[in-house]
């Protein structure tokens, strides 16, 4: 077993860390953030993920797993050192590589020698040598390892991956990194690094491509007279097709696709080549929030201006607290430029934020509402009173930007419902 170093605490590092821990490796995990590292020190794990607040608590007890400030604390001694740091949508589009370089070079002096450095964060292509020049060492390898793990599934689809990829000038240096996950039996993809990188790049904008083609097939479905789940039913069964990635929605978002996908189209446009095809995927995208705001204008009575909009759901997938890019804050701000005063409810969001009057249970929400729009998939929706809802409300109308709920037994109780791609 392995003396292993995380850098960044987030979504990524702190699934990482935890999971290693759990696999029997020994794991210093630091943050540029000492309140997260202060209450991941006593267990408190600060976001919303399955299973992931068992692990560190075990990770804790047993000794395997530690917290630090201090990344040079966390990467001395260290045989992997895992980089998990953010990497945003910079002003062009393109990734944000500084807290990439920051990092690399306060570890750098610190390493073992022949160490290896393994880089978890999505990065573009070329990336593995920037690293090995901030790191500033011509003895420590240093190696791709994209991570393809979901928010709200983290620690399943890090224990259960599909496959691990490794991409390494040198193949002995993708074997010892391969040994850490040896526990998974997960299939392995040995590769060179622009290949791994790439991959990464190509896995998400692919999955958001399937997103948007199902919304738009949706629209069309609209248009004909068609029903999107049967034609999605229809489809999916087809295994080159597959049925994941094929729920309409009020457009993809979260911490991931939008920045990708724009990075993508920037890596391709520096190397000469002109990705339309992705190019108009983020366009259709855009789309498909302005189609919500329509469905909910035209619900309204064909204006917004001065109406209450009730808005269920704020995080940008359900079961994940994460508000990053959420597809359902950008159909409440879209709501609110056209005039109407927002009255949301999710069940992780506690504060105010900006533009939104976050209310403390979902019919709260609806008090006064002109319609009702459901922009987060969240379970506990479709088994709320929906009597208590059309009372609560101005008109009952419903847009189930999520297709969620049950159109028939809304229709009973007197409410107008537009789903995304329905007859
Ligand atoms: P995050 O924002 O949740 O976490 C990043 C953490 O790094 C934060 O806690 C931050 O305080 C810390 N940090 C920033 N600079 C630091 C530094 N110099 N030293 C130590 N800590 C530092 O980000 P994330 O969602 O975990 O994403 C990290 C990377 O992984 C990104 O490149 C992302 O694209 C990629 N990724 C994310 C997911 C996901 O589902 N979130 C999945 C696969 C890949
Ligand atoms: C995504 C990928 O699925 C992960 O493999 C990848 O590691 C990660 O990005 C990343 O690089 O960060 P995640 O952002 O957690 O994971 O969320 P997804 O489950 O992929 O959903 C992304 C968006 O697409 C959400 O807004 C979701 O609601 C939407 N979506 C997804 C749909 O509208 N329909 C679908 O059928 C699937």
């Amino acid at each position: 077993m392995a003396r292993v170093a995380i850098i960044g605490a987030g979504y990524v590092g702190l699934t990482t860390a935890a999971c290693l821990a759990h696999l029997g490796h020994e794991v210093r995990c630091s943050d540029a953030e000492p309140e997260r590292v202060e209450k991941l020190s006593k267990g408190q794990v600060p976001i919303v993920e399955d299973g992931l607040p068992e692990l560190v608590r075990d990770g804790l007890r047993s000794g395997r797993l530690s917290f630090g400030a201090s990344n040079v604390w966390a990467a001395e001694g260290a045989g992997f050192v895992f980089l998990c740091v953010p990497t945003p949508q910079g002003p062009s589009g393109r990734a944000d590589m500084s807290y990439i370089e920051d990092a690399a070079s306060e570890i750098g002096p610190h390493l073992l020698p022949e160490s290896i450095v393994v880089n978890k964060s999505t990065v573009p292509v070329g990336s593995t040598k920037v690293v090995e020049r901030s790191l500033g060492r011509s003895d420590v390898d240093v190696v791709s390892n994209p991570e393809f793990l979901r928010e709200g599934s983290a620690v399943h689809d890090f224990l259960h991956p599909d496959r691990i990829v490794i991409g390494a000038e040198d193949e002995s240096v993708a074997i010892k990194v391969a040994g850490l996950f040896l526990r998974t039996s997960a299939p392995l993809v040995v590769t060179d690094p622009a290949s791994a990188e790439t991959i990464k790049y190509a896995s998400n904008a692919f999955l958001a491509t399937k997103v948007s083609f199902v919304n738009a097939i949706a629209a069309l479905c609209e248009a004909v007279g068609a029903d999107v789940r049967q034609v999605v039913l229809g489809m999916g069964s087809d295994h080159r097709i597959g049925a994941e990635f094929l729920r309409p929605g009020p457009g993809w978002g979260g911490s991931c696709f939008p920045k990708d996908t724009m990075a993508l189209v920037r890596i391709a446009e520096d190397a000469g080549y002109d990705f339309s095809l992705l190019k108009g995927v983020i366009d259709l995208n855009e789309e498909q929030y302005q189609r919500v705001v329509s469905k909910a204008e035209r619900l309204a009575g064909g204006s917004l201006s001065g109406r209450v909009v009730a808005l269920w759901g704020l995080t940008f997938k359900a079961r994940t607290d994460d508000l990053r890019a959420s597809p359902s804050l950008e159909v409440g701000s879209r709501l609110a430029a056209k005039g109407a005063k927002v009255q949301a409810y999710d069940p992780t969001v506690n504060g105010p934020l900006p533009g939104l009057d976050v209310r403390a249970d979902p019919y709260a929400a609806c008090e006064g509402a002109s319609v009702l729009v459901v922009g987060t998939e969240w379970d506990e929706f479709r088994w709320l009173d929906f009597e208590k809802v059309a009372g609560l409300m101005e008109r009952p109308a419903v847009v189930d930007a999520r297709n969620l709920l049950e159109p028939a037994a809304l229709r009973r109780l007197g409410f107008s419902y537009e789903g995304i791609g329905l007859a």
